[in-house]
């Protein structure tokens, strides 16, 4: 597997998971204390893929700061995009790093997952298919491209977004595929191009497209609701049973923790309650008698005294004052400052850098 190349897709605004993605690219977002892009090479390394392309445009430093030009055995190498090209326009645009290879992976950044990439290779070369998809089965496909199958797990149609009734299967469009590189001749140069929309029902109508039935643990975090669900199962597996707290960070006792938990590096807590499902980025403060539960807290936080955070994720360097109540599905952009006695009660985003003086009890967006 060591000669097959990957393509991470790492270039989308992220749009639906504003305002935490105005100044942070999606593929950073924390999940159990580690960036989202560090948990896709870890897969990507355990299936024995050692070189890989990250297609780049939006917020592309801050990626190349985090991983440079290695992550343990992945060699990492970076195609950066002008403007946005689209899934298509993307892929095209790294040919030059895939120059000679008969085949390649593509992953969205935005999916973690476990791909069994050897199981797809071996199918994708025993159907002869130009490109496989991994399918995942999902109870509600509206907000997916969804496969109506034939045989054998030949992909006869795509139905992007349908309605329910419509649906033609469960089996969605998992984000991960295997290319034949044949499928650049299919895609223009410097043209924004959807690979989805454009190239693959093309290749569904000439018998080209297979599917992979893929069953196991599978998050699409491009929605704050998925992203929080998948903080939670991950949390659940890898710190399940004994709060996970890093070096450097300190915990004052009587600290109530309870797994699952995670505390990064050179954060503080002084007596107050965690968990569970709930974890803390690097360097947070949080003062005694505050309770934080099913929430997740980027790094820089500081949280006052007596005040209880539940449901909620909390961007980085938020300012959270003494006795306030944030409440479930609210989302505090980076560098917000929140006044000592506010409530915000649930459902309300507000915008980086803005000040909360009143309590907001309606579901809403403060910008
Ligand atoms: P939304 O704006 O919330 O829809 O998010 P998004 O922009 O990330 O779009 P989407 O979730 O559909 O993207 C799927 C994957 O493709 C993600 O990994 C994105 O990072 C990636 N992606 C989307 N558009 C582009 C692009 O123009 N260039 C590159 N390089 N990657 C892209």
């Amino acid at each position: 597997m060591s000669q097959i190349k990957a393509l991470i897709l790492a270039g989308g605004f992220g749009t639906r998971l504003r305002p935490l993605s105005c100044y942070r690219p999606k593929l950073l977002f924390p999940i159990a204390g580690k960036p989202i892009i560090d948990w896709v090479l870890d897969g990507l390394s355990k299936n024995g893929i050692d070189e890989a392309i990250l297609a780049t445009n939006y917020l592309d430093d801050m990626i190349k700061d985090h991983l440079g030009k290695r992550y343990g055995k992945v060699r990492l190498h970076y195609s950066l995009e002008e403007k946005p090209l689209g899934t298509g326009g993307a892929i095209k645009e790294a040919e030059r790093f895939l120059r000679g290879e008969k085949f390649f992976f593509v992953l969205n950044g935005d999916i973690v997952s476990s791909p069994p990439l050897r199981q797809i290779l071996h199918q994708h070369t025993r159907k002869k298919a130009t490109v496989t998809i991994m399918l995942k089965k999902v109870e509600d496909p509206t907000h997916f491209g969804v496969a109506r199958l034939g045989k054998e797990t030949k992909i006869i149609q795509f139905v992007e977004k349908p309605r329910l009734e419509d649906a033609p299967s469960r089996w969605i469009n998992a984000g991960v595929y295997l290319l034949n590189s044949e499928i650049f001749s299919y895609l223009s140069p410097r043209t924004k191009s959807s690979i989805e929309k454009e190239v693959f029902p093309v290749l569904a109508s000439s018998g080209k497209l297979f599917g992979y039935k893929y069953a196991a643990e599978w998050f699409d975090i491009g929605r704050f609701s998925e992203y929080r669900k998948a903080n939670n199962v991950i949390l659940s597996r890898e710190a399940g049973s004994e709060p996970r707290i890093a070096p450097g960070a300190e915990v004052k006792i009587p600290t109530k923790l309870i797994p699952p938990l995670t505390i990064s590096g050179g954060s503080r807590v002084e007596q107050a309650t965690l968990g569970p499902y709930t974890s803390v980025g690097k360097k947070a403060l949080i003062h005694e008698g505050s309770r934080i539960s099913e929430s997740i807290l980027f790094d820089k936080v500081i949280v006052g005294k007596n005040s209880t955070i539940r449901g909620a994720i909390i961007g980085e360097s938020v300012f959270i004052g003494n006795n306030v109540r944030i409440g479930e599905n609210c989302v505090i952009g980076d560098h917000v400052f929140i006044h000592d006695n506010i409530a915000i009660k649930h459902d309300v985003r507000i915008c980086p850098y803005k000040e909360v003086h009143r309590s907001i009890d309606r579901p809403g967006i403060v910008s």
